[in-house]
């Protein structure tokens, strides 16, 4: 196999821009397009103003800066790139089912099987076919069996390369990921194509993180590492309970267990749940996987997570109405964050949603600011819930692009994301304007619990 000169990606989103703008920064002499059937998505990427660009994510303006109009290029004209590529990510969303067989637990593969029969009908060439998506094990399988039946004589070579990357580090990792992962058949053909895509990596990744496997071991791992990664957070979270009763702090614990070597420090931060747009997904789907082998136990393991994850969002929202006097009808409530983690414009799935729905049962008025979730996305969060009609939404929850007006007069002050500015924050002058007793709900273990008491507030923090 030559080298690859021609990339397309289908699927401009979280995973696909990022993911070509770097390969394209990295790769000066390979054409790479991204395509998306979002018209307004692709016209936001090509904006000439920086700030406009779909995705939020440190660093990916310079990389976007270097790259586009250059070998990088972002289109609404899926079949041409598709025609002109040798090699054709497909990077499109993969949710769960909303209806159906599986429904909220499978994985949606529509989008997925959309472009395969894309794939198929467009190309004149041999291509290689590219999984970027989070899939369940064996859909390279059905992938095949589209491609394959065409009848027009053109190979595929499909392989297997989930992303890894994390919102708000996504430049970070893909720059200098800690490994990056291949999957193929273990034919000729197949470890040609393997080789072709690890000569695109190798043009900045050292040999020894590129790894090769075959493709079922690739798409299995995936949804392993959300899984393992997953559990961390609950397992610390379940802890953050125990803590808050025991009068053990969790940080102390984190650190104590963290210090040992074969646990390791990362991914012990208690908080008040894991959101995001793949964690819950991809276990869902791992659980939904392993019940379809009626693997029973393994799918009741791994489901224990999230039920976790959904008690501790829950009991959250539940400890600030208890705290106030058990009702915050008619009471400020201020959000300090609503993005799922800091240093992304992504809300999928954050707990601030959920926490704002169990607030707003309870007819409190929700105040947020956050530093870069439009108002628009956090009303269509809520909406998509259907716990209330949107004109409801629209009148218990208001959106304010000042933190300090978001929290004047608030009764209490929720920290749903992590956001470095919030510990910068003038406290005494915040204390000054609130309601007394002026109480700080800290979901993320991010202020000064000393500092803000010293004031006068009350604190709260998760596993205190
Ligand atoms: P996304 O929703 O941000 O982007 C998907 C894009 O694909 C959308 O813009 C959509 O319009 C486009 N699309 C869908 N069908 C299409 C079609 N037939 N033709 C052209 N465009 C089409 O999703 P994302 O967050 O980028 O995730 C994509 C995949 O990557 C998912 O499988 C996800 O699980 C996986 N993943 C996501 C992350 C993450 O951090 N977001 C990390 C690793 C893996
Ligand atoms: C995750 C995986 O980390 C990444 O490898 C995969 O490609 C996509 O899914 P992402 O969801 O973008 O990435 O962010 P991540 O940093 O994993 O955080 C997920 C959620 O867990 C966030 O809500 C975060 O705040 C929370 N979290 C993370 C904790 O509550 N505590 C921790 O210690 C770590």
């Amino acid at each position: 196999m030559s080298k690859i000169k021609n990339i397309c990606c289908i699927g401009a989103g979280y995973v696909g821009g990022p993911t070509m703008a770097v390969i394209a920064a990295k790769c000066p002499d390979i054409k790479v397009t991204i395509v998306d059937l979002n018209a307004a998505r692709i016209a936001a990427w090509n904006d000439e103003n920086l700030d406009n660009l779909p995705v939020y994510e440190p660093g990916l303006d310079k990389i976007v800066a270097q790259a586009r109009g250059r070998n990088l290029f972002f289109s609404t004209e899926v079949e041409k790139a598709i025609d002109e590529a040798e090699m054709i990510f497909i990077s499109v969303n993969t949710p769960t089912k909303t209806y159906g067989v599986g429904k909220g637990m499978a994985a949606d593969l529509k989008y997925i099987e959309l472009c395969a029969r894309q794939i198929a009908s467009v190309a004149k060439t041999d291509k290689i076919v590219v999984e970027k998506s989070t899939l369940p094990v064996r859909t390279a399988e059905a992938i095949r069996s589209i491609l394959d039946n065409t009848g027009n004589g053109v190979k595929f070579q499909i392989l297997s390369n989930p992303e890894f990357l994390a919102e708000g580090t996504a430049v970070e990792d893909l720059l200098n990921p800690d490994r990056v992962l291949i999957g193929g058949e273990t034919t000729e053909g197949g470890e040609k194509a393997m080789q072709a895509l690890v000569e695109v990596y190798a043009n900045w990744i050292p040999a020894e993180r590129i790894l090769t496997t075959n493709v079922w071991s690739s798409e299995l791992s995936k949804l392993t590492a959300n899984a393992f990664l997953a559990q961390r957070v609950s397992s610390i979270n379940a802890m953050s309970e125990l803590c808050e009763k025991t009068g053990a702090d969790v940080n102390e614990v984190a650190k104590a267990i963290g210090m040992d070597s074969r646990i390791g420090p990362k991914f012990l931060k208690a908080s008040v749940g894991f959101g995001g747009s793949c964690f819950q997904k991809d276990i869902l789907n791992l659980v939904y996987i392993a019940k379809s082998y009626g693997l029973n136990e393994v799918a009741d393991y791994w489901e224990q997570v999230i039920i976790m994850n959904d008690h501790q969002k829950r009991r959250f929202a539940a400890n600030i109405v208890k705290t106030l006097y058990n009702t915050v009808s008619g009471k400020k409530i201020a959000f300090l964050g609503w993005a799922f983690k800091k240093d992304t414009n992504d809300t999928r799935e954050s707990a601030a949603i959920y926490v704002a729905d169990d607030l707003l049962n309870e007819q409190a008025n929700v105040a947020v600011y956050d530093p870069k979730v439009e108002a628009g996305h956090m009303y269509a969060d809520l909406d998509y819930l259907e716990t209330r009609s949107a004109a409801e939404n629209a009148k218990g929850l208001t959106v304010f692009n000042d933190p300090y007006e978001a929290l004047q007069g608030a009764h209490a002050i929720a920290v749903l994301t992590e956001w470095d500015e919030f510990k910068g924050y003038d406290w005494q002058r915040i204390y000054d304007n609130m309601n007394k007793p002026a109480f700080v709900f800290d979901g993320r273990n991010l202020l000064d619990a000393d500092k803000l008491r010293e004031i006068g507030f009350f604190f709260n923090a998760i596993g205190k």
